[in-house]
């Protein structure tokens, strides 16, 4: 049986997520994972903050905070509102753990052993004003390949391109705003992606197909532009130390430079993705500490990742376009580097007999853009997860985004819509059918699933429309297609309505009881088997569903075709209250003038 490993792109720890953040890595991730849960998968899945970087230290210093301590007090938060959004991580980690330190340095060490980083000096950028170099977004200035005025060092917002500080036209410190700005050498250590292209342009080409074609794209844009060697230190102090003194010497015979490269750090992309493996640490270090056995195995969370021992599992990743180049390039460059070794000539050799698992599955997604505009952190544009819960339940915000995964092209968020799918699909179709067949079992079958009857033409087409339609959500999911299974979701509560409103049991009721008793015993099946394939999607009202029928938990996930036999008759049931109040035309006003409901110009 496959193992499911789930991963979703580390959110950054500077500040509460935006719904976009949401849509494009956490969410579809949790749905996946519940899914695959329900069909009896062993999964995991896991998440952390991504806690390094010059975003972190620049948000910290906003906040009047120390790094470590703006970290600490943020992954509480964005863990408390993940949790509240019902995402149901295995871990929630940090890259700042002491796993991921520690295995950081170790991929470092082995990359600089097996002949695949080197020492270069660079120029970075210096600010007089400042008294200290400026990596990344401590520098702000044009983008030299689409003239954006605000882009930063490391990458532009706007064309997405990855930039170096150094690039970046009319310089100004993130810092300070100065611009009396020198470029001043410094030492630095680079991955030698330029001599994994050729693997990795293979390994891409193998994924063309079966992977989403903005993935392969974006891979082969980057492959095709040429791999560039890509620097891995950086001149800050908050990050994973650059452990050089314990190296030693690569295949030409050289040990690193001890006094170029003190005091620096690792740089957060090269760190943040080796967190997934860290985070694997971490949960495995947190159950057997739960379970009082002492500290976890290597066994027990290197299964998941290395060798004969991880060939059962699947390893798929979820995150925006924005990160697609970091997991199709450099992480799989630091892993491939892992399980390598060059010799001084050149040749390849394999250097381990546990090699660490490149990913399976990699499902990538666009924007989710908020009027027309993007979602930004920064500007504070757009809602953001803790005002999303003030307003309404989780599962409203659940079912729209999943609903609208941006998966084949940029989606947009607008109050109207939203408010308009969200009372038709969850108000109208799926929470009027739970309540009208449940109101009439409590007063006309003293609540109880009724016996008697027996099932004639039309139970037998509502089983087999089920069962079609049924089969076809569960492969969507399968193959991670978000939109497409909500549509297919939204069709099974479609044919539960249509059914009801052919078998009308409140009519049949006065005229031939048995036949009630049938329309009443298939709609409580139906809202039972509702419960079941809905709490993917929208976990806390399939679990309240769950409970009114008296269910503990809602349960596997159904075959197609087993018909509609999931409640035993005789089982007591009852109304849940309202299980979605419809969003009021005032509400969306308020909301829309709150949080601003045009598109930027
Ligand atoms: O874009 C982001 O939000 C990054 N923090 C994603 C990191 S994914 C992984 F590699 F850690
Ligand atoms: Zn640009």
């Amino acid at each position: 049986m496959t193992r499911i490993l789930i991963t979703s792109a580390l959110p950054y720890i500077n500040g509460v997520k935006h719904l976009g953040t949401l849509a494009g890595s956490m969410l579809p991730a949790d749905v996946y994972a519940r899914f695959q849960r329900a069909r009896g998968r062993e999964t995991l899945y896991l998440c952390a903050t991504d806690e390094h970087g010059t975003p972190t230290e620049l948000a910290a210093a906003d906040a009047g905070m120390d790094p470590a301590a703006f970290c600490a007090q943020q992954h509480e938060s964005q863990y408390d509102l993940g949790r509240r959004f019902g995402l149901s991580w295995d871990h929630f980690g940090r890259s700042s753990s002491p796993q991921n330190h520690h295995l950081t340095q170790r991929f470092a060490q082995e990359l600089w052993e097996a002949g695949f980083i080197e020492e270069r000096i660079t120029q970075q950028v210096y600010s007089r004003t400042d008294k200290r170099f400026l990596p990344d977004r401590y520098v702000i200035g044009t983008c030299p390949h689409c003239r954006y005025e605000a882009a930063r060092g490391d990458q532009c917002e706007n064309c997405t391109r990855v930039l170096d500080p150094a690039d970046l036209l009319k310089p100004r410190s993130a810092v300070s705003g100065s611009s009396d700005i020198e470029i001043l050498p410094s030492k630095h250590l680079f991955l030698r992606q330029s001599l994994f292209a050729d693997k990795l342009r293979a390994w891409i080409d193998e994924k063309k197909g079966s992977w989403p074609l903005l993935v392969t794209s974006i891979a082969q844009k980057w492959l095709d532009e040429g791999l560039q060697d890509r620097g891995i230190t950086r001149d800050l102090s908050w990050g994973v130390p650059v452990n050089a003194g314990d190296w030693g010497p690569n295949p030409d015979g050289a040990t690193p430079d001890l006094e170029g490269l003190a005091g620096k750090v690792f740089y957060v992309w090269f760190d943040a993705p080796i967190e997934y493996i860290a985070c694997t640490w971490e949960w495995a270090e947190a159950r057997s500490q739960a379970s009082g056995t002492g500290p976890a195995t290597l066994q027990s969370w290197e299964r998941w990742w290395r060798g004969e021992a991880a060939a059962d599992v699947t390893y798929v990743q979820f995150m925006g376009k924005d990160n697609v180049p970091f997991h199709t390039v450099g992480f799989p460059c630091t892993l491939v580097g892992a399980n390598e070794r060059r010799s001084a000539d050149g040749a390849w050799q394999v250097a381990s007999n546990a090699p660490w698992k490149l990913v399976d599955k990699l499902k990538g997604f666009n924007w989710l853009d908020y009027y027309g505009g993007r979602f930004s952190t920064s500007q504070q544009r757009g809602v953001f997860m803790d005002q999303a819960l003030e307003l309404l339940p989780p599962d409203y915000w659940r079912w729209w985004i999943t609903a609208n995964a941006p998966e084949g092209d940029d989606a947009t968020f607008v109050w109207e819509q939203f408010q308009a799918q969200v009372n038709a699909d969850l108000a109208d179709v799926l929470g009027n059918f739970v309540n009208r067949i449940l109101k009439f079992t409590e007063t006309r079958f003293e609540g109880r699933v009724p016996d008697g009857g027996v099932a004639g033409p039309l139970e037998n087409r509502l089983i087999a429309d089920v069962s079609a339609k049924l089969s076809e959500l569960t492969a969507l999911l399968e193959a991670i297609e978000m939109r497409k299974a909500c549509q297919a979701l939204r069709q099974l509560w479609v044919l539960g309505n249509q059914y009801l409103t052919e078998a009308a049991p409140w009519t049949a009721m006065k005229t031939d009881p048995e036949r009630a008793a049938v329309a009443v015993r298939m709609g409580l099946n139906l809202v039972a088997l509702f419960s079941r394939v809905a709490a993917p999607f929208i976990p806390f009202t399939a679990e309240t569903i769950a409970e009114a029928l008296g269910q503990n938990g809602t349960g596997t996930w159904p075959e197609p075709d087993a018909g509609l036999n999931l409640l035993a008759v005789g089982q007591a049931v009852r109304a849940p209250e309202v299980l979605f109040r419809k969003i009021e035309d005032t509400q969306v006003a308020e909301w829309r003038d709150r949080f601003g409901g045009v598109a930027e110009a």
